[in-house]
């Protein structure tokens, strides 16, 4: 692991928590961007141009390209976030560049926000949040505003990593069977425990479940993942529910099926383009079919100090000639 200086130069695309931007002055020699607004292509040219540090998030697109431009001095990528899509990883590694990123503290956040979609679609939340202050409450029926019970239904996770398994708890709470895809079993004690069922074919799993959540990362192996073939596979009573990556999701193809009544509903935190939503999607959302939300799942705020301390710890790791915790590695 290559060291560097003790106060080294590191540049912050976006604006982070106070308390994180407090500490960073002190320990570092801190550039940061004060209007909360990704940096231009030029700006990001100049900031690798001069960091021995970035520290990028998911609205920064660190390519190839912009890595050819930076200076001699760049030598750690600290990553504010779990999701590495954004960064050329196997280009930076080549340049001799270390890549960390924040895995673990936005875990149970996002699983929240994973399972409040599942309710959210399931029981109509949304509707039913616009109804009253538009004052289109004529008084309770019983044919009324009906959703779907959650309770006995089976949910199919794909990916039952970190943030698949804290859902998991959460859903099995809920009183649903939990079903996981991932590229390998979980450790037989988390499979108890979760009284979980593996699917070696992601199309068996996603022909028989109710509810769907989308919980791997965005790599080349997983884009369109859910491609419009697999979608297809869907019962048509299903929701499909996904926190993770919109690239993992066929958008368009998903967007069609709702539309033709293929499949019941979905959740979206979300999208392929963001932050612009298929206007599509955006109809079936006044039609009440899908809820869509802004990338919001790790969004407390205690989440983003966690995930700030971590960047800091990540940053003097590497500053003391340590291994950085959170090393992405290929
Ligand atoms: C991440 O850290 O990758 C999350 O998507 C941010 O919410």
């Amino acid at each position: 692991m290559r060291s560097m200086k003790k106060r080294p130069v590191v540049v912050v695309t976006r604006r982070l928590p106070d308390v994180i931007e407090t500490r960073m002055r002190e320990l570092f020699d801190t550039r940061l961007n004060l209007e909360d607004k990704p940096l231009s292509r030029q700006e990001l040219v100049d900031a690798v141009a001069l960091a021995d540090v970035l520290v990028p998030t998911l609205t920064d697109e660190i390519d190839a390209d912009l890595l050819a431009k930076a200076g001699p001095d760049l030598k750690l990528i600290a990553n504010f976030g779990n999701g590495i899509d954004h960064i050329d990883v196997p280009a930076a590694l080549a340049r001799g560049i270390t890549v960390t990123n924040t895995p673990g503290v936005l875990t149970e956040d996002t699983a929240d926000m994973a399972m409040a979609l599942i309710l959210a679609v399931a029981r109509r939340i949304p509707e039913g949040s616009r109804i009253v202050p538009d004052g289109e409450w004529a008084g309770w029926s019983p044919t009324w505003m009906l959703g779907r019970r959650i309770t006995g239904k089976r949910l199919g996770i794909v990916g039952m990593g970190r943030i698949g398994q804290a859902l998991a708890r959460r859903a099995k709470a809920f009183g649903l069977s939990i079903h996981y895809h991932n590229r390998r079993h979980v450790p037989a004690r988390i499979e108890q425990e979760l009284e979980a069922t593996y699917w070696e074919s992601l199309d068996q799993m996603l022909a028989r479940m109710d509810i769907v959540s989308v919980n791997c990362p965005h790599t080349p192996a997983t884009f369109h993942l859910l491609s419009a073939r697999r979608l297809k596979l869907m019962k048509a009573d299903a929701i499909l529910v996904n926190t993770a990556r919109g690239e993992v999701i066929d958008e368009t193809a998903l967007t069609r099926l709702i539309e033709a009544g293929a499949i019941a509903g979905a959740g979206l935190d979300v999208f392929e383009e963001e932050p612009a939503v298929n206007p599509r999607l955006l109809k079936l959302a006044r039609q009440h079919k899908v809820v869509l939300l802004p990338h919001m799942g790790s969004a407390t705020q205690e989440g983003r100090v966690d995930m700030g301390e971590k960047v800091i710890v990540n940053i003097k790791s590497f500053i003391d000639g340590h291994k950085p915790p959170d090393r992405v590695l290929l």
